[in-house]
């Protein structure tokens, strides 16, 4: 199978890190993770990052880390949950392949988070009603751009992947 790159688009705790890495081991492809390079271009934390930069220069470190990967092929590219805000990140990650929207219940993203306290938009007193508001303005764009979503609220790793596998055999 030859695809260019698999892209991983969604929430906080929706699963595209554990589902990309077996992704990318089942479809002999490289896994990356955006926020991951950028922790390591910056040498610091996304908290830290957010704590001394703001929010806004972290969306620009995540556009141009989609723009370091222009013309690359047979990645799995896992995206922060807020890579779909800007416009321009989403014409550039589908230049880079299908999207896939792994979407998770508010109460399972919670569950799956709340112990981890590495998310900086989760780190207020009511994390729960926060991922209900943060998702509510976010589901459209999320459900608008991908190419197919997977509910991973009660899927396994392996479930996940097999339905996307799946899904890029049917559009090759
Ligand atoms: C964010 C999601 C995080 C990270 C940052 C902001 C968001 O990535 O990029 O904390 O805005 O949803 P994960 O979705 O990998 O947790």
């Amino acid at each position: 199978m030859i695809f260019e790159n698999v892209i991983l688009i969604g929430f906080m705790g929706a699963g595209k890190t554990e589902i990309g890495k077996k992704l990318a081991e089942k479809l002999k492809m490289t896994y990356i993770d955006t926020d991951s390079v950028i922790e390591k271009e910056q040498g610091m934390s996304i908290n830290d990052i957010f704590e001394k930069s703001g929010e806004a220069c972290f969306r620009d470190m995540e556009s141009r880390v989609l723009d370091s990967l222009k013309g690359t092929n047979k990645r799995v590219i896992s995206t922060g949950g807020g890579m779909i805000l800007r416009p321009e990140n989403v014409k550039k990650m589908k230049a880079l392949g299908p999207l896939v929207l792994l979407w998770a219940e508010p109460e399972v993203v919670y569950e799956r988070i709340k112990d981890m306290g590495t998310r900086p938009l989760l780190n207020v007193e009511d994390p729960k009603k926060k991922i209900v508001e943060i998702l509510e303005l976010r589901a459209p764009i999320y459900k608008s751009v991908a190419d197919l979503e997977v509910d991973t609220s009660r899927l396994s790793t392996e479930e996940a992947c097999n339905k996307i596998i799946k899904f890029l055999k049917r559009s090759k």
